[in-house]
C-alpha cells in the first residue's frame, strides 16, 4: 500500500468517525432533550392539487386526524363535493383558492368536482396508530 494511499484511508476513516460522532450526538440530543429533533408537532397535512381537470393524486391515503387541502391550479372555476355528502362541498374555487376538510374517521371518501362531475377522486383515511 502506498503512503499517499495509507493517509487517504486514514483520512476518510477520520471523515467518517466525525461523521458518526456528529449523528451520535444529534440521536442523543433529541432522546435527551425533547423538543430538539421537533419543537411542535404540527397536524398531519394532506395536498390534492386541481390541475388540467384531473385531481392529483387521484387517490390520496392518510391518517385518521389529518387536514386534506384542495388547491385549483386551473384557471377555471373547479368545486369539491362528496359522493355521498360525508364531508361538506367547497364554494366554487377560483385560480389558486383553496379549501381544506380535517378527516377524523377512517374510510374511503369519494368526491367529485360538482363543475366537472367526471372530475372524480378518493380519500383513503386509515386507522391512526
Ligand atoms: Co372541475
Amino acid at each position: 500500500m502506498s503512503v499517499a494511499k495509507s493517509q487517504s484511508n486514514t483520512m476518510r476513516s477520520a471523515l467518517v468517525a466525525a461523521a458518526l460522532g456528529a449523528a451520535t450526538a444529534g440521536l442523543l440530543a433529541a432522546v435527551v432533550l425533547p423538543g430538539f429533533a421537533q419543537t411542535t408537532p404540527q397536524p398531519a397535512a394532506g395536498a390534492i392539487a386541481i390541475d388540467n381537470f384531473t385531481f392529483t393524486p387521484q387517490t390520496l391515503t392518510v391518517k385518521a386526524g389529518t387536514t386534506v387541502t384542495w388547491t385549483n391550479r386551473d384557471d377555471i372555476p373547479h368545486g369539491i363535493a362528496s359522493d355521498n355528502n360525508a364531508f361538506a362541498k367547497s364554494k366554487a374555487l377560483d385560480t389558486d383558492d383553496s379549501y381544506s376538510f380535517t378527516f377524523t374517521t377512517p374510510g374511503t371518501y369519494k368526491y367529485f368536482c360538482y363543475v366537472h362531475p367526471h372530475m372524480t377522486g378518493t380519500i383513503v383515511v386509515e386507522p391512526n396508530g
